[in-house]
Parts: C-alpha cells; sequence; structure tokens
C-alpha cells in the first residue's frame, strides 16, 4: 500500500473538479497589469478575487520602499527573529503596528497563518479552555491542533451558545480564551463583537480577535470590526496580516498585557522560522503610513463593496448576510458552481471558487474580494458577466432582473 493511499478519496474529488475545466488550486497568471487586471490565458481579465483590498500592491511608496530595502539590506535575513533575523526595521515596524491599535506591544510573524498558529497554541496550555467560533479559519483550526488546551467549538456567531459553553466550565480551574475573527473569510459576516465582549466580561475569559480581512477596512482609524463595535478595551489580542490590505506578507499580534513579550521566547512558529525579509518590513510600514493617514481608502473599499454587493443581490443572485469587502455567492450545487467559476473567467472576471469543507455550512460558494482600486465600471461590468454568466448556466431564472453587459473599459 503506498503511503499516498490515505488520499484516494482527495484524488477522486480532485479529478473531478479539473474534468471539465481549470484546475482552482493551479490558476497561473501570466503577468499582473495592476491590483485590479491581469493576464490569464493570454487574456485580459479583472481580478475580483485577491484580498487586495486597498489595493496598495502597487503603491509607489511602498515599492519604493521595498526596492531600496533590498538594496540597503539584501534579499532575506537568513535566519529567525530570535537568532540574526531581527533588523532595526523589524522592531520599528512593530513599534508602528502597536501605535496604530494604541497598544503597548506588537510582535511580527513570518505569515498571519503564524500569528494565529503561534499567538493561539502558546497561550492555550495544557488545563486551559480555547473556545472558537465553528467557521473560524484554518490557522484557527491548526492552532487548536498544536495546542494542549481543553477545545470548545461555540456555534457561528452565537453569543448565547459561547455563555453557556463558558458556563459549564464554572468552577474547573484554567484560563477561558474566546476566539473570534472579525469579518469571516468565506462569507463576509461580521462577528457581533460587542454581545462577545459582554460574555468576556461576565466569564473573565481573554478575547482573540483576528482582523484579517478587517483591518485597513473598517473603523474611523482601520483598526478594524473591535474599532466600529466600540469594545477595543475587551480585546485582548488582535491578530492580522500583511497580505490583505497592506499587500504583502507576514502577520502580527498585539496586546497591552505586560507579559506579551514573554511569547517571543516560548511561541515556536515565530522562534523557529526565518523573519519577514527587508523589503517585506519596509513595503508594509509604507503602507500601514498610508491607512494610519489616509481614511478615503477604507471609505472606497466600502463603497465598492456596497456597489457588487447591491448589483448581484438585485440580480437575484443568493449572497452572504451583509455588504462587506468579501462578496460571496451562493450556488447550491458543487458541479454547478465548479462550472459557473470557469464560465466567469471565459467570461473575463477572476473570483475565488470555495467548496466544502472549506466553507461554512458545506455551501459551494463564488466568493469575491473588492478592492478600494477598483473603478466602478469595472465593478458594473464584473456584475454584468457575472449575471449573464448565472443566466446561460441556470443559477439566475426568468424573474430575475437582468443588467445590460457595459463595454470592457
Ligand atoms: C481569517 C484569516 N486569518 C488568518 C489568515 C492567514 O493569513 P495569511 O494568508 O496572511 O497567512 C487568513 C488568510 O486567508 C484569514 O482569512
Amino acid at each position: 500500500m503506498s503511503i499516498f493511499s490515505k488520499f484516494d478519496e482527495i484524488r477522486t474529488a480532485f479529478s473531478a473538479l479539473t474534468e471539465n475545466g481549470r484546475n482552482p488550486f493551479d490558476i497561473r497568471f501570466e503577468k499582473i497589469v495592476s491590483p485590479t487586471e491581469a493576464i490569464l490565458d493570454g487574456r485580459r481579465i479583472l481580478l475580483f478575487g485577491t484580498n487586495n483590498y486597498l489595493g496598495l500592491t502597487f503603491d509607489q511608496a511602498c515599492v519604493e520602499a521595498s526596492v531600496n530595502a533590498i538594496r540597503e539590506a539584501g534579499t532575506g535575513t537568513t535566519g529567525s527573529r530570535i537568532a540574526n533575523g531581527t533588523y532595526s526595521g523589524h522592531t520599528k515596524l512593530e513599534q508602528e503596528i502597536a501605535s496604530f491599535y494604541g497598544r503597548r506591544s506588537a510582535m511580527v510573524f513570518t505569515t498571519g497563518y503564524q500569528a494565529n498558529l503561534g499567538l493561539i497554541s502558546t497561550l492555550a496550555g495544557r488545563g486551559d479552555h480555547l473556545l472558537i467560533d465553528a467557521d473560524s479559519h484554518a490557522s484557527i483550526y491548526d492552532a487548536c491542533k498544536l495546542s494542549s488546551a481543553e477545545i470548545i467549538r461555540f456555534r457561528h456567531n452565537d453569543p448565547n451558545d459561547l455563555a453557556r459553553r463558558l458556563r459549564r466550565l464554572e468552577g474547573l480551574p484554567g484560563s477561558r480564551i474566546i476566539v473570534t475573527e472579525g469579518l469571516f473569510s468565506m462569507l463576509g459576516d461580521s462577528a457581533p463583537l460587542r454581545e462577545i465582549a459582554a460574555v468576556k466580561r461576565e466569564t473573565g475569559a481573554y478575547l482573540i480577535v483576528d482582523e484579517a480581512h478587517s483591518m485597513g477596512v473598517l473603523g474611523k482609524h482601520g483598526r478594524g470590526l473591535a474599532e466600529v463595535a466600540g469594545v477595543e478595551a475587551d480585546v485582548d489580542f488582535v491578530v492580522g496580516t500583511f497580505s490583505k490590505s497592506l499587500g504583502a506578507v507576514g502577520g502580527f499580534a498585539v496586546s497591552d498585557l505586560p507579559d506579551f513579550d514573554l511569547l517571543r521566547v516560548v511561541c515556536r512558529p515565530y522562534m523557529f522560522t526565518a523573519s519577514l525579509p527587508p523589503a517585506v518590513i519596509a513595503s508594509v510600514s509604507a503602507a500601514l503610513r498610508r491607512v494610519a493617514t489616509d481614511n478615503l481608502l477604507g471609505a472606497r473599499v466600502l463603497s465598492n463593496s456596497r456597489r457588487l454587493y447591491n448589483g448581484l443581490a438585485q440580480a437575484g443572485f443568493e449572497l452572504g448576510p451583509e455588504p462587506s469587502p468579501i462578496v460571496a455567492v451562493k450556488i447550491g450545487d458543487r458541479e454547478l458552481a465548479i462550472k459557473f467559476w470557469n464560465a466567469l473567467i471565459d467570461g473575463g472576471v477572476y473570483l475565488n471558487l470555495a467548496l466544502p469543507p472549506a466553507t461554512p455550512s458545506s455551501q459551494s460558494l463564488i466568493r469575491s474580494s473588492v478592492s478600494a482600486a477598483h473603478t466602478e465600471a469595472q465593478i458594473d461590468r464584473a456584475i454584468a458577466i457575472i449575471t449573464d454568466t448565472g443566466y446561460r448556466l441556470g443559477v439566475l431564472n426568468e424573474n430575475d432582473t437582468r443588467i445590460a453587459m457595459p463595454a470592457a473599459e
């Protein structure tokens, strides 16, 4: 028996996935033209599935800072944060992130995935109780696997269920740690943070909020959902990523707790991996400055999001529960979703195909992420292509409103 035979089922599912079209795990852009356009299969395509919320990947200040950093400090650090991999740029960026969030300390990780993996698995030790939202991102689930704590899932966005599960722990020793996301990555729905914060206060639990999809997007200062909900003081740890609004790669965690920096010598996903290269540190630092000083970017991504959400809702698609930069079209049938996704690319728009088990409630989704860099004309064109394809494939029916297709820009 081959060591790979345990993947036989996955092999079969994967063949079915690619039988009649592209491999969604192997999309290769021949050229990235701008934050909103690329060349794929020799044709220009609109990018509506990149998490490039603020469109900063080609921002001139970020690019210049990055290029200068390579010239000055080289292409990589060739070491971990606790050995030779901390340069003055890493420490400066940590101070900038702490100050952006108005917090005492920040730690920079090599990816957002590692920020969750490291923070959560290290904080939640043997005898502790980790309470995570059932629809949590894979990095949170993987942190649970690495942690020695008791893992308890509460129903998605259900503070009453969370409170009930915490009550069952009454009298038991160990810390209680609640983990939720700000905006959830698949459907773009927001956590009921005010209610969760109230449960946290009543039960004396710690609260971690992953603002991966909300940093730079939500809140007057771009600090995310906790800022909008007015509960920042209740959030003990904010986790985030540099790979979405900040247009690069990397992750971070911030906190006011005085012992937070102890994590630097106990958190293995921080300690035993190479640190971010100087070019990334420099572009993230420039991007963060932009977010801190330009709140028009956040306003633009939100108005663009409403335009896409309202356009698709009006056309008759079933969407996630609220307009947010993540706009997910629900397609009941897996095969239809695969066909739909392929046809959208043929039609000139790239979105993400999201299939179970990576999606909540085993739904098949065509997920888009909106950018501040999208023009209204690009959004209208995407709506028209998606709508037109929806009719052709029978996702929409005759009673739905048809929108005329505007010409390409
Ligand atoms: C909610 C959430 N947390 C963490 C991550 C991991 O971030 P990164 O891709 O930067 O490692 C993601 C990535 O998609 C995410 O959606």
